[in-house]
């Protein structure tokens, strides 16, 4: 402290140093672990003799930091400026104080309250119902679709920018960009729709702002030309069945309105859709009662896939 007289009284004045601190509390609100905050706080000396202090930071943690710690002295106007620093480690609240002892004789002890939330870093995350799609074995001439689901997993928003396929056969009901909330999804109809016989592996690709970008979904599709009853199938019957299938009682296979009619002993022996359990196919390959063509050669294994397409093609009269 400095003494001066006082020409007036006669006595020794003595100068006073008086603290002010603003702001009086820190609040650093939310902050994303992983990106520090930096907030000031500022001391002036309001007085006129010199200020003498002590900064220190308590806290039960170690997320915040000060700068300058410890004893600072500040002449009559003189300003200090402190940094606090907040670098949370987990999503919780913290909190803590700067204490500032100084010789200010009306205001010796000064808290400064530091409250900050720590938050979780926001990242979008895109997951995926299936990794893969198996449209399976479809007419050329026809389309099926397949479902899958979007889901925005992360905590920050997913933005789908583009899904594309390599090849055209596949398409999407979706249009891009698409944004979707954290825990929010969305079903995509994908289209397989062939231009031809053919098998066709081919892929989705979604590119997004999740870090699993680029997100790839294989597609499996085969097309099969249609099996022709009338070009295909009665043929076969009339070269190989028909001397005993005829119009003499029992299985009729002089037609397609026969053949469907099955027998009015054991009812129908073709099942549409489903070949492989169809009483006929059996017939032919063995499986159940004597292998038909009674007596004859079987049929190549060609043959019986001709008509076996037919029936899982639907057993139409095509
Ligand atoms: C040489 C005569 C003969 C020929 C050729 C023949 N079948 Fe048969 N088939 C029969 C007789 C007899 C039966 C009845 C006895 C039986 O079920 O084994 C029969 C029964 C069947 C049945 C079962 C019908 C029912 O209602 O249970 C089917 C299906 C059948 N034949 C399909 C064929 C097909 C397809 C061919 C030609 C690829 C064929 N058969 C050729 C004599 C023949």
């Amino acid at each position: 402290m400095f003494l001066s007289s006082c020409s007036d009284m006669g006595e020794p004045e003595i100068l006073l140093p008086e603290i002010d601190v603003i702001p009086t509390s820190l609040d650093f609100s939310t902050v994303s672990i992983g990106s520090p905050q930096t907030r000031q706080i500022t001391i002036v000396n309001m007085g006129e003799g010199e200020l003498n202090g002590t900064l220190t930071l308590v806290q039960d943690s170690t997320v915040y930091t000060m700068q300058p710690q410890g004893d600072f002295v500040l002449q009559s106007d003189d300003t200090l400026l402190v940094e606090t620093t907040f670098t949370p480690q987990s999503e919780s609240i913290y909190t803590g104080h700067i204490q500032i002892n100084s010789d200010d004789p009306e205001n010796s002890d000064i808290f400064v309250n530091l409250t900050g939330v720590g938050t979780a870093i926001p990242v979008p995350a895109l997951t995926i119902s299936s990794s893969s799609l198996n449209f399976g074995t479809i007419l050329s001439t026809s389309s099926s679709q397949q479902q899958i689901t979007l889901s925005s997993t992360g905590n920050d928003t997913l933005k789908i920018s583009s899904i594309s396929f390599n090849l055209g056969v596949y398409h999407v009901d979706a249009t891009t960009p698409l944004e979707l909330l954290p825990g929010s999804s969305q079903i995509l109809t994908i289209t397989f729709q062939p231009d031809g016989a053919g098998t066709f592996n081919g892929d989705m690709t979604l590119i997004s702002n999740s870090p699993s970008t680029p997100d790839v979904v294989n597609l499996a599709g085969v097309a099969e030309p249609a099996v022709s009853y009338a070009a295909s199938v009665q043929p076969i019957w009339n070269s190989n069945c028909s001397g005993c299938h005829g119009s003499n009682g029992g299985l009729s296979l002089s037609s397609y309105a026969n053949l469907i009619a099955g027998t009015s002993s054991n009812g129908p022996v073709v099942s549409a859709g489903d070949g492989a359990n169809s009483l006929i196919i059996k017939r032919v390959k063995g499986q159940v009662g004597s292998r038909m063509p009674q007596g004859g050669a079987a049929l190549s294994t060609a043959t019986i896939a001709t008509i076996e397409t037919w029936i899982n093609q639907g057993a139409l009269n095509n």
